[in-house]
Parts: C-alpha cells; sequence; structure tokens
C-alpha cells in the first residue's frame, strides 16, 4: 500500500473513531474499509424491528420497513437538506421544503423530484454492510435503486 492510501485510510478511520459516540445504542457501527479494494463500507447490525436510525457522521439513514432494510443517504435529493423521520407519521419529511417520502424511501409528494438515495447493501451474518461509494439515484440508477435492500 502506498503512503497516500495509508494516510486515506488512517484518516478515515480516525473520523470513524469519532463518530461511533453519536449513534444511537440500536444502532451498533463497526467500521470495515477493506484497504485492498478501496471500498468504503460500514457494518451495522440488522435492525430486529421497524424503525429508522440515522447515522450523522456517515450520513446513513438505517431503516427497517416490514421484511426489508435499507441504507438511505441521509440529504433529501432536492437540496440536500438532512431528512427526518416523522414516527408519528411513520413517514420520512425534507424540514425545508416539506417533501415527503415513505418509509420505504418512495418520493409522495414536495419539490423533489425523486425518491430517497439509496447505497449499495449487503448481508453478512445478522450484520447489514453499507458501501458508501455506491449511492443510487431513483431517476439515474431505477434498477440498482429498486434492488438497494435486503429481504430479512
Ligand atoms: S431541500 Fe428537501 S425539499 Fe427542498
Amino acid at each position: 500500500m502506498g503512503r497516500r492510501a495509508f494516510l486515506r485510510d488512517t484518516a478515515v478511520a480516525a473520523a470513524t473513531l469519532a463518530g461511533i459516540s453519536s449513534l444511537a445504542g440500536a444502532m451498533p457501527v463497526r467500521w470495515v474499509s477493506t484497504i485492498a479494494t478501496g471500498a468504503r463500507e460500514v457494518t451495522y447490525a440488522v435492525p430486529d424491528a421497524d424503525g429508522v436510525s440515522i447515522d450523522t457522521d456517515k450520513e446513513v439513514i438505517l431503516a427497517r420497513h416490514g421484511k426489508n432494510v435499507y441504507a438511505f443517504g441521509l440529504s433529501c435529493p432536492h437540496q440536500n437538506t438532512s431528512l427526518k423521520w416523522q414516527a408519528g407519521d411513520h413517514r420520512f419529511q425534507c424540514p425545508k421544503h416539506k417533501s415527503r417520502y415513505s418509509a420505504d424511501g418512495v418520493y409522495i409528494e414536495g419539490r423533489a423530484t425523486r425518491s430517497m438515495d439509496r447505497y449499495a447493501v449487503r448481508l453478512d451474518g445478522k450484520n447489514i454492510v453499507v458501501n458508501l461509494d455506491k449511492l443510487y439515484e431513483e431517476d439515474q440508477d431505477v434498477a440498482l435503486w429498486k434492488g438497494a435492500f435486503i429481504a430479512v
């Protein structure tokens, strides 16, 4: 590994460690940067019930909706405002222009023109591994976007 790659991975690992404390207790996180492939990945325990956890440091929303688990980008597709979960209404909403999305990230209404962006995910035992380098947009990568979840 070259010096540049080493410094990059070291910086990423340090940033990750600094961010662990901001996570909700119900969502343990483990950094699994794979130096060999260069992929940036983060691992969370698969939620055992419907709900939403937000990792503000990684800008990932982890959500379970029925038997499906998603990892959404935190930013609203319209102008990148951090999305909020409205537990009472069981949907996401953007606080800036009030775009609304269902629990599976599908666009309902508002200024946004697509659904919430989804990260590529895979199952690893009882964990979900999120590839931070692959964020799919519904209007650009529709097939990949549709398949970006795990069924548990
Ligand atoms: S920034 Fe979210 S709707 Fe405009």
